[in-house]
C-alpha cells in the first residue's frame, strides 16, 4: 500500500473510536515515526470540556511509549467543510518532536484534502532547538 495511503488508512480506522459525545465532532490522527511504524490517536472529549484530548496528541503519546521521539510526519481526518488542520496546542506538540519540513496532512472522509508543513502552520516557532528560559 502506498505509505500516505496506510497513513490516511489508520488515521481513518481511529477516528471510528472517536470519544467526542460533546462535541460529536469525530477526529483521527496518525503519525509516522522515523523507524516507519505509524501510531494512532483519536480525540477523547470528557464532561469537563477543558480535559477532553486531541487526536494528535493521542498519536504523539503513543509513539513516545514505544520508545520514539520524532516525528517524519502526521496526517488529521475529521468531517465538514473546513479544514481539520491540528489546533494551536498540537501544533506546537508536533513541533517538539518534528523538523520544520515534516509534512502534516488534512483529510476528509474521502481522502487527503491538504498538506502543510510544520513551519507554515507555526512560523517562528519556540521548540526545544532553542534556548529555554533560564537555562
Ligand atoms: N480536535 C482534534 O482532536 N484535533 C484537531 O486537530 C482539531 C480538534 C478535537 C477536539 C475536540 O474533541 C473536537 O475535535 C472539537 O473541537
Amino acid at each position: 500500500m502506498d505509505p500516505l495511503e496506510a497513513l490516511f488508512s489508520a488515521a481513518a480506522a481511529a477516528r471510528e473510536n472517536a470519544y467526542a459525545p460533546y462535541s460529536g465532532f469525530r477526529v483521527g490522527a496518525a503519525v509516522r515515526s522515523a523507524s516507519g511504524t505509524i501510531y494512532v490517536g483519536t480525540n477523547v472529549e470528557n464532561a469537563a470540556y477543558p480535559v477532553g484530548t486531541c487526536a494528535e496528541a493521542g498519536a504523539i503519546a503513543a509513539m513516545v511509549v514505544a520508545g520514539e521521539t520524532h516525528i517524519v510526519e502526521i496526517l488529521v481526518i475529521g468531517e465538514g467543510e473546513a479544514l481539520v488542520t491540528p489546533c494551536g496546542a498540537c501544533r506546537q506538540r508536533i513541533r517538539e518532536l518534528a523538523r520544520g519540513t515534516a509534512a502534516i496532512h488534512v483529510a476528509g472522509p474521502s481522502g487527503v484534502r491538504a498538506t502543510f508543513s510544520l513551519d507554515s502552520l507555526l512560523p517562528e516557532a519556540f521548540g526545544p532547538s532553542r534556548p529555554h528560559p533560564g537555562s
